[in-house]
């Protein structure tokens, strides 16, 4: 395009002398917006700085310092003694999906949005507690109050994490869960899932192994995977994790990860002979021991039973736990209990690899904590979950032809264990389109075991929603696997 052709367009610019924006910052956006418009395609002769500032009536400074904006980011391109000219390709097209560029790994395609599930709320989700109990207003109001010291959370902080928080959650896990430990000893992460990540990360070598539960927590297997890691699954029956699988392993696991005051997902306890035999073990072998205390504050007949960590004379074990369970899931906040030797090294690599979780969020769990709100919180959820498991379970007796519940006391899931000739993917499938997002039990096994059946969250689920909502369930096996 002429310098003509190029004026002519220029020309239909209009600049607002009365307006916030100054007249040359004016005339870079609108000179830049005609480039990615295409009113001046690249390539375009621009008009000198003066002829343009004298047809526009604008100071020549003005349209120099457009010019020049426009030139440091890239739009213009002046050449010694023949002018400015439009630049190809623009600077926005370098991002553009227009310009013939590699796609990019990873990222989906157009239509293959992630899955988000649209609503959660009495859909058997696992893993999710009761959203509209918590107590959002307190939590606002400890917000608030901390908002007016903000400056205090803007540095990074201690790198183990906030430690009003470590010694609140020490305190804390003292007192409900007899786990020995000083505030030293916690390390805050960004949910329990970096807490796996930075054992497997620190305590595996190459060649070495991690023991698991099978069926098991499908967080570790997804850690693994991306680690490279091999694993060793252990079988589960009524006293938990097998300890014979360890004991004739050809290689000696270095890590064995267990959740031992409710299995995940099978809802057992280890029992107390095992728990001394794995303890045991441990020494003897120099392995570590993660005990994932995911949920363990709801039991609803007995107290929480001990951690396995107050009973390690050796310091073996790494106690881990979430406040996934006990507040919300997007918090994204968890801890590690670790033995003194290793704090030094998670808290190094925690760093190294991450930095820390946000300083303002730990600070205020640390004063719901310290002002009485956990403890009330989690008394009061003790009572609503464990309605919500009584009605669960009575309604559960409607699929009794396609399966068996098993019976359970304590969590926020049931589970359900079909008949063989069930394919519980395709019945989950099935169910999401009535907006169940139950988990089907087979991905839980990664050993020999092929057990099929749903996992059901049920903490999100209102108690008089748990009668229709399993009548749907039972709708759905009885199109798939009619009974006659
Ligand atoms: C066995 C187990 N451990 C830990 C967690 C918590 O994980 P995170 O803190 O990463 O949300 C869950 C949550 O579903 C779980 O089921």
């Amino acid at each position: 395009m002429a310098i003509a052709t190029s004026l002519q367009e220029i020309r239909q610019l209009t600049l607002d002398r009365h307006h916030t924006q100054n007249l040359s910052q004016q005339l870079y956006m609108g000179l830049r917006n005609m480039m990615l418009g295409g009113q001046l395609p690249s390539g375009s002769q621009l008009p000198s700085s003066r002829n343009l500032a004298e047809q526009l009536n604008l100071g020549r400074n003005t349209v120099i310092a457009a010019y020049e904006q426009l030139q440091a980011e890239g739009y213009i391109i002046s050449k010694r003694g023949s002018g400015s000219f439009v630049a190809s390709p623009l600077p926005d097209q370098l991002h553009s999906p227009l310009v013939d560029a590699k796609p990019e790994i990873g990222v989906p395609k157009s239509g293959a949005t992630p899955k988000i599930h649209k609503n959660i709320n009495d859909s058997f989700c696992v893993g999710v507690p009761d959203l509209a109990a918590f107590p959002h207003k307190t939590w606002q109001r400890i917000q608030q109050q901390l908002q007016k010291h903000s400056a205090d959370f803007m540095a990074y902080g201690d790198e183990a994490g906030f430690w009003p928080l470590r010694r609140a959650i020490a305190q804390y896990l003292q007192q409900s869960r007899a786990v020995k430990c000083h505030g030293g000893q916690v390390l805050i992460t960004s949910g329990a899932q970096q807490a796996l990540d930075l054992c497997i990360r620190l305590l595996l070598g190459p060649d070495d192994v991690i023991a698991m539960e099978s069926p098991g927590y499908r967080g570790v297997m997804r850690a693994l995977q991306h680690s490279g890691k091999k694993h060793l699954p252990c079988r589960v029956d009524q006293d938990g994790l097998d300890l014979q699988t360890l004991i004739d392993a050809e290689t000696t696991p270095n890590l064995v990860y267990t959740t031992p005051a409710n299995q995940y997902p099978m809802g057992v306890v280890l029992s107390l002979e095992r728990k001394m035999a794995l303890l045991h073990w441990a020494q003897t072998h120099q392995s570590w021991i993660i005990e994932d205390d995911y949920d363990s504050e709801y039991h609803y007949q007995y107290r929480p039973l001990a951690s396995m960590q107050g009973l390690d004379p050796h310091q073996r074990v790494i106690y881990l736990g979430s406040f996934s369970k006990t507040l919300y899931p997007g918090l994204r906040l968890g801890y590690l209990v670790l033995p003194d030797s290793l704090i030094e090294r998670f808290t190094a690599a925690r760093i190294a690899c991450y930095g820390q979780p946000p300083l303002m969020t730990q600070a205020q769990v640390a004063s719901f904590i310290e002002e009485g709100h956990f403890y009330r919180h989690l008394r009061r959820m003790r009572i609503a979950y464990k309605d919500k498991l009584t009605a669960l379970q009575q309604a559960m007796t409607m699929l009794e032809p396609w399966g068996k519940t098993l019976q359970r006391n304590a969590g926020m899931h049931i589970v359900f264990v079909c008949y063989q000739n069930i394919d519980d993917h395709q019945l989950v499938q099935h169910l999401e389109a009535q907006g169940i997002f139950s988990s089907p039990l087979s991905e839980y096994c990664h050993g020999n075991e092929s057990l099929k059946g749903l996992v059901l969250g049920f903490a999100n689920t209102a108690a008089e929603k748990m009668l229709r909502k399993i009548s749907v369930i039972r709708t759905v096996l009885e199109t798939l696997y009619p009974t006659d």
